[in-house]
């Protein structure tokens, strides 16, 4: 971890990640914007941001939910929201990573980290196989992110979400 006169603005270890609830939808959506508009070209990003308003996130939600299989969670740092990550589980034992965000004042202070760590014990504990998630190709710093969390690339799908903006589909067995 950095120490805070060596350029980083703080490290994870005061965040705490918890279950998402409907009432941090705003917040969410805000982070997950800004999160997302570091790297997804201005030009047709808009449909991609649209699909992290509020009423979308609440309407997603699982919180309270006895046996969801789908699950959001919310890495909480004085107050304040600074990351979110959503993923499911099925029959099959096989797990995806819907999405992740950080609010870019924090990358590179483990937030993300802590989020996967929070996920993957919700994979283990449904007994998942493998897991499956995509990144656009040009986002190295999410690529680096996953290839870290042991994901391995397993295909590609050219203007997949977005016209001009490739995916790389990313595997994780356990
Ligand atoms: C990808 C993303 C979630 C990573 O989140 P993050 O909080 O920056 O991730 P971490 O801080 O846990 O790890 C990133 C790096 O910071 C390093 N790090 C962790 N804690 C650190 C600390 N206290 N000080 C310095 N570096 C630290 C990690 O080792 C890692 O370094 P590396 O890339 O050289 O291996 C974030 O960049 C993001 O939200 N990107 C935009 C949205 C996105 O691309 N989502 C994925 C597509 S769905």
């Amino acid at each position: 971890m950095n120490s805070p006169d060596d350029g980083s603005r703080h490290s994870a270890g005061m965040a705490r990640v918890r279950q998402f609830r409907p009432a941090d939808a705003e917040a969410v959506a805000a982070v997950m914007v800004a999160a997302f508009k570091s790297f997804l070209p201005a030009r047709n990003r808009q449909q991609v941001l649209d699909g992290f308003a509020p009423e979308r996130l609440r309407e997603g939600s699982t919180y309270g939910r006895r046996n969801a299989t789908t699950v959001s969670y919310v890495a909480v740092e004085d107050g304040r929201v600074v990351g979110y990550i959503s993923g499911s589980v099925n029959v099959h034992g096989f797990g995806t990573l819907s999405v992740i965000g950080v609010d870019p004042d924090c990358f590179h202070c483990g937030i993300g980290t802590l989020l996967m760590r929070k996920m993957v014990s919700f994979w283990r504990r449904h007994g998942m196989r493998k897991v499956s998630t995509c990144v656009s190709a040009h986002n190295s710093r999410a690529l680096i992110f996953y290839l870290k969390h042991g994901f391995r690339p397993v295909g590609y799908q050219r203007d997949h979400f977005l016209e001009g903006v490739d995916e790389v589909i990313l595997d994780r067995f356990f």
